[in-house]
């Protein structure tokens, strides 16, 4: 019986990570093993798939920068327009999982399967969840019904959408979660089973930009005062993502402060810090009079990528907040 051919791309991680004893999970070196050593210890992949694997990266996932996704994204792209390949299941670490998740979804506009999975201990432990995720992750790839929803992020049984995910656990292995959004299915075995129908936010059109602009994140606090921002200014920010406290808020000067970074051409988008709900953009920050943009039920890190992408792209503050307001409108 002809197998379904699966693209699998390891960039390190825990999934990939060796502890000194199989009793220790906190305390190993990520990105020790290749993803060819992860996936010749699931032997049952090879038995059920087509497994092509490529490692354009190897490193812990607190490295990854954005130039890393530059390497990611070309691999994903060989994959994606490889006629034989169905799916395509990334390896990473868990800790900007769902930064490089996010990244993908909105920047790789294709039909075909993506699904970024990690792992929350090591592959020397007792507890090693990698191997089960990663086949899991590989159900779902194959699955014709994760066409067309982007890419999704699979963690113990749950598929998320790259775009709502979050990691709100730093040992779990049940760490992953999309606050508000809800996992969009599950997987247990070979069985799928989906909660909403296909659907995806609408990608940048994509090309290969030469540099990454400079995107920071202020977080407010009571009693903050403009002193990073100021020196996010003076690094060279094109954009600022402040994530404010509760409706986005700050104390009073600090609005002032941030109301007059557009004039002086360093795009603002605001979110909430560390809290779930949608930001509004009639407040007193009045965004609209200041050219500041409004991310909605966005988190800070996500609304980074999606100005990072949008600025590298040319887009200006109106086409941005558009996008966001698309994406929003997806779901
Ligand atoms: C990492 O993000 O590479 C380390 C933590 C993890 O993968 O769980």
């Amino acid at each position: 019986m002809t197998k379904l051919q699966l693209a699998l791309i390891g960039t390190g991680g825990t999934i990939a990570g060796a502890a000194s004893a199989a009793s220790v999970s906190t305390d190993y070196k990520p990105a020790s093993l290749s993803l060819a050593a992860v996936v010749d210890t699931v032997p049952e992949l090879r038995q059920r798939y087509d497994i092509e694997v490529s490692q354009p990266l190897q490193l812990a996932s607190y490295d990854v920068r954005p130039e890393h996704w530059l390497d990611l994204h070309a691999a994903v792209m060989q994959a994606v327009h490889n006629p034989q390949v169905a799916g395509i299941v990334v390896t990473h670490g868990t800790d900007t999982l769902e930064e490089t998740a996010t990244f993908l979804h909105l920047s790789v506009d294709t039909h075909k399967p993506i699904v970024v999975v990690g792992a929350m201990r090591p592959a020397t432990a007792y507890s090693a969840d990698g191997p089960a995720n990663l086949l899991d992750a590989c159900s779902v790839a194959a699955c014709p019904g994760a066409q067309g929803r982007g890419t999704l992020v699979v963690m113990n049984g749950r598929i998320h959408s790259g775009l709502w995910v979050a990691k709100r656990h730093v040992s779990s292995v049940e760490a992953f979660d999309s606050p508000l959004a809800g996992a969009v299915g599950e997987v247990a075995d070979q069985s799928v089973q989906w909660f909403r129908a296909a659907g995806r936010a609408p990608t940048v059109a994509w090309k290969t930009p030469s540099t990454w602009p400079r995107v920071d994140i202020a977080v407010a606090y009571a009693g903050v005062d403009e002193t990073a921002l100021r020196a996010f200014v003076a690094a060279g920010a094109q954009g600022i993502v402040h994530a404010g406290l509760g409706n986005a808020n700050t104390p009073t000067a600090y609005r002032a402060f941030i109301q007059s970074l557009p004039a002086q051409g360093v795009l603002v988008a605001r979110c909430a810090r560390f809290i779930t709900g949608s930001v509004t953009r009639a407040s007193v920050y009045a965004d609209a009079q200041h050219g500041i943009l409004t991310a909605g039920p966005l988190p800070p890190h996500k609304v980074r990528i999606v100005m990072l992408l949008g600025l590298a792209h040319g887009m200006d503050g109106p086409a941005i907040q558009s996008w966001i307001d698309q994406i929003l409108l997806a779901g």
